[in-house]
């Protein structure tokens, strides 16, 4: 039986717009489910209203859906996003962070800053993080206590 492809919520604000173009692209392009809230334009925005937004198509999607943030330097989207219940965030400008935050950390949101990063770098990050499971194991208990 085929398994369904990964479902992701894109959310990006002006610093992190072109950026999100570029990912959203590249995860049609990898057959992957996509959500995009927005922003779809320059000017200038708010990113928690957007990280909220994101978070919270996140919630109502429930199961295994993840969701990609960007912004100028990725760390107001990763700062919104870790005060969300259930939410794990890691903010990557590396491939080796982005697949241990999967492997080891569980982490089911994907910041990166549109101004730190270049979309080759960022294209790369991005797949080793959607294509990296969970080792599960010893990391399961350490998972479960951030929110016990
Ligand atoms: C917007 O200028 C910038 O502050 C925002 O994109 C983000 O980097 C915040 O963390």
């Amino acid at each position: 039986m085929e398994s369904k492809p990964l479902k992701l919520v894109f959310g990006a604000d002006h610093g992190g717009v072109q950026l999100k173009t570029c990912l959203v692209e590249e995860a049609k392009a990898l057959g992957l489910d996509v959500i995009d809230v927005g922003v779809n334009e320059p000017s200038s925005v708010d990113y928690p209203d957007v990280a909220k937004r994101a978070l919270q198509v996140w919630r109502e999607q429930g199961g295994s859906a993840r969701v990609v943030l960007c912004c100028g330097s990725g760390v107001g989207m990763a700062i919104v996003a870790n005060r969300t219940p259930g939410a794990r965030a890691v903010n990557c400008s590396d491939v080796y962070t982005a697949t241990m935050s999967r492997k080891h950390n569980d982490a089911n949101v994907l910041t990166l800053g549109g101004r730190v990063v270049g979309n080759g770098l960022a294209i790369e990050i991005f797949r080793a993080w959607v294509s990296t499971e969970f080792e599960k194991g010893r990391h399961e208990g350490r998972v479960a206590k951030i929110d016990a």
